[in-house]
């Protein structure tokens, strides 16, 4: 064989394969605002569960995510907003820096999506009420981009009842 011949058949392999090992990279996907609404909903220190349980509840008839479970948590902000078991006081309007998550679980063993809301009123992603909308799956991955502010969410979460534009304290009572 030519030396010529095997170098660039050797080049050629090692093109092969850095194609082939970025293609197979897992993507990351996430960055900027979803970054940070996951890091913070990961986070599980400082949390208040909804009613002091942090058992799963079954998702509602009118619940708009799919999941057959869920449970939700109140960073230390948005708990100020808790009456003593653990609903949210009539009236609420949440004060900036108050993050609820809402965990969704497919079966009793796997989370698999977060739903955020982040009261930030200033941030370039804020609706009207100041709220950041977050659909983040687990693995890291966006489910609906927070850039997208809450085009998918909000309608839903404006029904009657809502105390600013959350719904746990109709559904789950
Ligand atoms: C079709 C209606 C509907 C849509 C659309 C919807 N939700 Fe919800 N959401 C609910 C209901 C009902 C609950 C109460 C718990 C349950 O049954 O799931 C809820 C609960 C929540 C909660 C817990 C806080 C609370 O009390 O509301 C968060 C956070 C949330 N949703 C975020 C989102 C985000 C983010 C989107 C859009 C990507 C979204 N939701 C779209 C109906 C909806």
């Amino acid at each position: 064989m030519q030396k010529p011949f095997v170098y660039s058949f050797g080049a050629a392999l090692l093109v092969l394969f850095i194609l082939l090992h970025t293609s197979c990279k897992k993507e990351e996907s996430i960055s900027g605002t979803d970054l940070e609404l996951y890091n913070m909903a990961t986070e599980t220190e400082g949390f208040t569960w909804y009613q002091n349980s942090d058992i799963l509840l079954n998702r509602s008839a009118a619940s708009g995510h799919n999941e057959a479970f869920l449970r939700t948590r109140y960073n230390t902000v948005a708990s100020t907003h808790l009456d003593a078991t653990g609903k949210v006081k009539a009236q609420t309007v949440f004060n900036e820096g108050s993050l609820i998550v809402k965990e969704l679980w497919s079966n009793e063993l796997s989370i698999n999506r977060y739903a955020i809301l982040y009261k930030q009123s200033e941030h370039e992603f804020a609706d009207e009420n100041g709220w950041v909308w977050g659909y983040i799956n687990t693995d890291k991955t966006v489910k609906a981009p927070s850039s997208d502010k809450g085009v998918s969410c909000i309608s839903c979460h404006m029904q009657t009842n809502n105390i600013d534009n959350t719904l746990m304290n109709k559904y789950f009572p």
